[in-house]
C-alpha cells in the first residue's frame, strides 16, 4: 500500500489511542507527547486489539493481558525482541496518513 489516511488529526488528542479498520486491517493510532503514532492493531501475544486499549504516555497497554508496546518502536517493554510493526506517519491538513505495507 502506501500512505493512507487513517483518522483525523484534530480529533486525536494528547493521550489518546484509537483503532481504525483499513482495507481489513486494524491499526492502532496514538497521539503522546505532541507526535502521532501508528503501529499494527493486532497483538503478537494472542491477537488483542491494541487500539482498544490504554495509552500510558508511550506505553500501548493491550487490552485482553496488558503487554505494553513503546508506540515510537512497536518494541514489547520486557522483551526487545518482540514487536509491534510500526507504519511512518504524515501529516496533510488535518488528515493523519500511515504508510502501510
Ligand atoms: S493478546 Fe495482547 S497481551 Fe495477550
Amino acid at each position: 500500500m502506501a500512505f493512507v489516511r487513517v483518522a483525523s488529526a484534530s480529533r486525536l488528542r494528547e493521550g489518546n489511542l484509537v483503532e481504525v479498520e483499513v482495507a481489513g486491517r486494524f491499526v492502532a493510532v496514538c497521539r503522546s507527547g505532541g507526535a502521532i503514532y501508528a503501529m499494527d492493531g493486532i497483538c503478537p501475544h494472542s491477537g488483542g486489539p491494541l487500539g482498544q486499549g490504554a495509552l500510558h504516555g508511550t506505553a500501548v497497554v493491550c487490552p485482553w493481558h496488558a503487554w505494553e508496546f513503546d508506540c515510537r518502536t512497536g518494541i514489547l517493554d520486557y522483551n526487545e525482541r518482540i514487536r509491534v510493526p510500526t507504519f511512518a506517519v504524515r501529516i496533510e491538513g488535518d488528515d493523519i496518513l500511515a504508510d502501510l505495507p
